[in-house]
Order: structure tokens, then C-alpha cells, then sequence
């Protein structure tokens, strides 16, 4: 059985005081885990968190980002060997408000999660519909798409990513897909997973949307759900730890 990953997106929130309660909050209510846990911090605080994490090994640090590029004339733009230099664990790359607020296209997407393979970090890619792909029966074809670019980047290198399903009517609305609705699509990607590498079943797809302490015990219940990303429940600690100990 995989293990499973629990991943806190804290997105554009926290300080350097409210990052260190949560963080010191998690680490005391963790325990030894009986899934991964790890928080994808915005970057300028991964030297914080790395800090405060520092000499445990239940949590692990995230990214929100990376760049493409290696290194150079990309402002604003931070590189993989710059997180690794923080210690950081995974990245997210493909997250729908990047895709949507920022133009990452699938390719973008495939070659950032290429960059980070590329130095030894996990990219937690992101796929999901929205609303109106939903309406008109696209789901399917949408998260087919979008993970055949990842697939067709990084060939066999596949089984070292993280894949997460989140579809985009989900996120932070309140309104998570139904356990089975969830499943289905999960089933999908790993029939693709299983059709591009023979390891496909060791490869962790994690849903994300408005999952919560009260809904993430049945989520992770389903057969091909294998972690949660959690945005909003992730900044409260006794949240976050009810999600990882349902997980
Ligand atoms: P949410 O965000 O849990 O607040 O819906 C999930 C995500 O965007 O990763």
C-alpha cells in the first residue's frame, strides 16, 4: 500500500510570526505520522520554515513554485537549486491559480516539473477542470491533457512526480467533489499512469478542494486517492493534524 501525502498549500498567507505558531502548533501535535505530511510555504519564507522544521522528519518543506530555467536573467523567478538550498522537499508546479492568474500553459507545467526533477525535488503536479469544462462532459479529456504533457516531458521519470487532482470548482469555494466523483477521476489518471510506466502504481495522486477535517476521512478512503492538498484547512494546525491522522 502507498503512503500516503498530506500536502499543506498555504498559498499568499502567513508571516514570519503566524508561520512560526502554526508550524511549532503542527510539530507538536504530529507524533510519528503515519503518512508523509509537508507544507509548501511561499518562498519567502522557506528559510524560515526550513529552520523550524530543522532536526525532525515527519514534516517535510514545499514549495508553491519553481522556475523552468536553471538560472539567469528570469526576474522574479526562483530556481530549483535555489529551494534545494532550503532543504525543500517538493514543489508545486501547475496549481490552476498559476494556471489561471499566471498563463502557465501544459508545457510550462511539464517543464517545471522537469526543473525540479531535475534537482532531485518532487513536483506535485496539478490538474483538474473547472466548472464549465465539468458541465460539458470534458473532465476526462481536460486531466488526460494536462497530465500527456507531464507524461511526454519527463518519459519514464513519471514515477518520481506527485500528481494532484483539483478540480478548479473546488478550490477554496467550499464545494469538494463527492468521494466518488473524486475516484472516477482518480481511475482516470491512473489507467494514463498505467499505460506510460510499468511503476504507475506507486505513483501518488492526492485530490485537493475545500478538503477538510470532516470530509478528508472518506476522501482517502477511495482506492486511487492517495493524499490530500489542502489550502484553507492547512493553516490551522488542528485541521491540518486531523487530515494527516485520517490519512
Ligand atoms: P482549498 O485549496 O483546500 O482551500 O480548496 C486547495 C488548493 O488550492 O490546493
Amino acid at each position: 500500500m502507498i503512503r500516503k501525502l498530506i500536502a499543506g498549500n498555504w498559498k499568499m498567507n502567513g508571516s514570519l510570526e503566524a508561520n512560526e505558531v502554526l508550524v511549532r502548533a503542527i510539530l507538536a501535535g504530529v507524533g510519528t505520522p503515519g503518512c508523509d505530511i509537508a507544507v509548501c510555504v511561499p518562498a519567502p519564507y522557506l528559510a524560515q520554515v526550513a529552520g523550524l522544521l530543522k532536526g525532525q522528519q515527519s514534516v517535510a518543506l514545499g514549495a508553491q513554485d519553481i522556475s523552468r530555467h536553471a538560472q539567469g536573467a528570469y526576474t522574479g523567478e526562483v530556481s530549483g537549486s535555489m529551494l534545494r538550498d532550503f532543504g525543500t522537499r517538493y514543489a508545486l508546479v501547475g496549481h490552476s491559480e498559476r494556471r489561471q492568474y499566471h498563463g502557465e500553459t501544459d508545457e510550462a507545467v511539464a517543464l517545471k516539473a522537469k526543473a525540479a526533477l531535475d534537482v532531485g525535488i518532487t513536483p506535485i503536479v496539478c490538474v483538474g477542470e473547472t466548472l464549465s469544462e465539468r458541465e460539458a462532459g470534458q473532465t476526462d479529456d481536460v486531466v488526460r491533457r494536462q497530465l500527456a504533457a507531464v507524461i511526454h516531458e519527463n518519459g519514464h521519470c513519471i514515477t518520481e512526480i506527485v500528481v494532484a487532482y483539483e478540480p478548479v470548482w473546488a478550490i477554496g469555494t467550499g464545494k469538494t467533489a463527492t468521494p466518488a466523483q473524486a475516484q472516477q477521476v482518480h481511475a482516470v489518471l491512473r489507467s494514463q499512469l498505467h499505460a506510460a510506466s510499468t511503476a504507475a502504481a506507486g505513483i501518488r495522486i492526492l485530490y485537493g478542494g475545500s478538503m477538510n477535517a470532516a470530509n478528508a476521512a472518506e476522501l482517502l478512503a477511495q482506492p486511487d486517492i492517495d493524499g490530500g492538498l489542502i489550502g484553507g484547512a492547512s493553516l490551522k494546525a488542528p485541521d491540518f493534524l486531523t487530515i494527516a491522522s485520517a490519512a
